[in-house]
């Protein structure tokens, strides 16, 4: 990457830590119109000049707060546009890049936790059939978490409290140290057990959830060498009590960036894959909100209406079975009935 030089980028300091200031010495200047412009410029200019056949775009940019949604701001595409004409303050940089994918056909995913597919990316995604997804990459503590819930829960050892703390010393844990980006990575990182416990009746009761904690410090000494700490304590047989404690340290970049490959070289391969029920007619493409990539990502972005999966298993048997209906091979069911 050394002969490479980054464009100019959009910067607005409301919706990331101010700790970030110095280091946006690159910035797009203008209005948010206009820097959604540039970007498209910059996508169509970087397509001529490199001779590629197909662009995809990924957020891998700080953390930013939450944007608010509003009704008449953001909530439908109409809205979203005339508030990037207005110039609104509540549009953010990642919004606004998805702006520009999605206008250009350019397929967006969302490597950070933040709102960025507000209602009216999304309704704009899904009118123009430009492939996006979504949010922030499930590289360590979460994806063991999608993992273990799914095993005591479907073992019936019913897991009533999950602490989940982590420091980490590099630029990251430095912005995400302020509240309202922290509060970002923390409703990312809190839903992921939600449809295990619904999944399963019998242990819970409509409504119940363990408590489910997640606390991040942002400590310099230990760089990119992450901390992750988590206690599952579980409900078993006869009132007793099954504690799993798990003491993680990981090179946070290097989990990261391989499903940052892996999550746009399966985007590019939903922009070729068509399908068709029986009795339909024509092939049409994956729903734009393209759910497949959700084994690699925190908080499965999923088409409105569609149940959120987030045991990693499960998903992982979805994107394999996939793979297999694209090469003409039936899903695998493990039922092993040649051997019975
Ligand atoms: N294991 C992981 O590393 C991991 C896992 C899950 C999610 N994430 C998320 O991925 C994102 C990046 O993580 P990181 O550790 O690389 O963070 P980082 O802070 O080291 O890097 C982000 C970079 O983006 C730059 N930037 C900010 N706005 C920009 C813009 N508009 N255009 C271009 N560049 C811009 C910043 O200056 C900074 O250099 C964060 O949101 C993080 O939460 C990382």
């Amino acid at each position: 990457m050394q002969g490479m030089s980054p464009l100019p980028g959009i910067y607005d300091p409301d919706f990331i830590a101010a700790n970030q200031g110095e280091r946006a010495n690159n910035v797009l200047k203008g209005s948010k119109k206009e820097q959604v412009q540039k970007i498209i410029q910059d996508i169509r200019d970087f397509k001529s000049k490199t001779k590629v056949d197909k662009v995809v775009v990924l957020w891998t940019a700080n953390t930013e707060r939450y944007s608010d949604v509003i009704v008449g701001l953001n909530d439908t595409k109409e809205t979203l546009l005339a508030s990037l004409e207005r110039n609104e303050s509540e549009i953010s940089p990642s919004t606004l890049y998805g702006l520009a994918c999605v206008q250009e056909n350019v397929p967006f995913i969302n490597g950070s936790p933040q709102n960025t597919f507000v209602p009216g990316l999304i309704d704009l995604a899904i009118t123009k059939n430009s492939i996006i997804a979504g949010d922030d990459f499930k590289s360590g503590q979460t994806k063991m978490k999608s993992v273990l819930v799914d095993f005591l829960v479907g073992a019936g050892l019913k897991p009533t409290s999950i602490v989940s703390y982590n420091h980490l010393g590099n630029n990251d844990g430095m912005n995400l140290s302020a509240p309202q980006t922290f509060r970002s990575k923390e409703i990312s990182k809190s839903n992921v057990v939600d449809d295990m416990v619904a999944s399963n009746a019998i242990l819970y009761e409509p409504g119940e959830h363990p408590d489910h904690v997640v606390v991040i410090k942002y400590v310099p000494y230990v760089g990119d060498s992450k901390r992750a700490m988590d206690e599952y304590t579980s409900e078993i047989f006869m009132g007793g009590k099954n504690t799993l404690v798990i003491h993680n340290t990981c090179e946070d970049s290097l989990l990261a960036a391989p499903l940052i490959l892996d999550l746009v070289l399966l985007a590019e391969l939903c922009t070729r894959i068509q399908l068709k029920k029986e009795g339909e007619g024509k092939f049409h493409s994956f729903h734009p909100v393209a759910s497949i990539l959700s084994y690699l990502t925190k908080a499965p972005l999923v088409p409105p209406g569609t149940p959120v999966v987030n045991a990693l298993a499960k998903q992982r048997a979805m994107l394999e079975n996939i793979m297999r209906a694209c090469v003409g091979l039936a899903p695998e069911n493990n039922m092993t009935l040649e051997y019975k």
